[in-house]
């Protein structure tokens, strides 16, 4: 495996590689990886020649009181995981190698950056979207997955790949879930015992919207209620928020049908915050 830092030398190598008639499939991470990672790694695995995963923990798409600091680094660890799952490139840049003094553009997936994560977020998706434009031009990828637990990380880069005619196949990928149902995340790592027990509840929230969909009900805000109910009766979690939209465009819906994606975002602790979504067809 080869561990790549400098962004003329990836360009070289996947000019190579290119040149070569081999299809460069590429993950990018923000490392820390976990189970949920390394079933977007089993993913491209076989549709491509040369697996290409991307660690770095892009400041642009944190905010000014967000977790940038302290967010869980484990190169050491990182790099032993993707040996076992077969990557055979880690591109892993420093932080003036990706945005060197004097650095000025940014790409904008305006309308959709600015919705659900996004209000909270304001300048989140614009800094997922530049990085995953410049991964794009450094790595050149044929192929690349994104998991369907950031679901609207994926609605955007989807946009941003037909908006600006990138050549790159986007790979969506199912969420990858503890045995409870908490979906894998590496802001879990900073859970206390009972703030866990309490994250619980956003999937189980999630679940009970499921069900009582599948018994018949059809009105968005009664659901909306169900779910908030669910997580204020069992925890001590600030709720982002709860959206009920369309999952292909993000869409507000009017009437219940369609493949529906129902989003959550909840504070859990001093400053975590943790975000699931399941799609359903109604
Ligand atoms: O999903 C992530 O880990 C990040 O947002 C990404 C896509 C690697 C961009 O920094």
């Amino acid at each position: 495996m080869e561990i790549i830092k400098t962004i003329p030398d990836m360009q070289k190598r996947a000019n190579e590689l290119r040149n070569e008639g081999k299809r460069i499939g590429l993950v990018p991470t923000m490392g820390a990886l976990h189970e949920g990672h390394i079933s977007l790694f089993k993913i491209a695995r076989p549709l491509c020649d040369v697996l290409i995963t991307s660690i770095f923990v892009n400041p642009t798409q944190f905010g000014e009181n967000e977790d940038l600091e302290i967010y869980p680094r484990d190169f050491e660890g990182d790099e032993k995981k993707c040996k076992s799952a077969g990557v055979d490139i880690i591109f892993y840049p420093s932080t003036d190698e990706m945005y060197p003094e004097g650095y000025t553009t940014f790409v904008e997936v305006k309308g959709l950056s600015e919705i659900m994560c996004g209000r909270t977020r304001p300048n989140h998706f614009r800094g997922v979207a530049t990085v995953v434009a410049k991964l794009f031009n450094i790595v050149k990828p044929h192929l690349s997955v994104f998991g369907n637990k950031d679901y609207q990380q994926a609605v955007i880069i989807e946009k941003m790949v037909e908006d600006l005619n990138f050549d790159v196949e986007i790979i969506r990928a199912p969420i990858v879930r503890e045995s409870d149902g908490l979906a894998m995340s590496s802001r879990n790592a900073y859970l206390k015992d009972d703030e866990r027990r309490q994250a619980l509840y956003i999937y189980r929230a999630l679940k009970r919207a499921e069900e009582i969909i599948k018994g018949g009900e059809r009105d968005i805000d009664v659901i909306i209620e169900e779910i908030r109910e669910t997580i204020e009766s069992n925890s001590d979690m600030k709720i982002d928020y709860i959206e009920i939209r369309d999952a292909g465009n993000l869409g507000e819906l009017e009437v219940l049908e369609g493949e529906i994606l129902i989003s959550i975002a909840c504070f859990v602790g001093e400053k975590t915050r943790l975000i699931d979504n399941i799609t359903l067809r109604v």
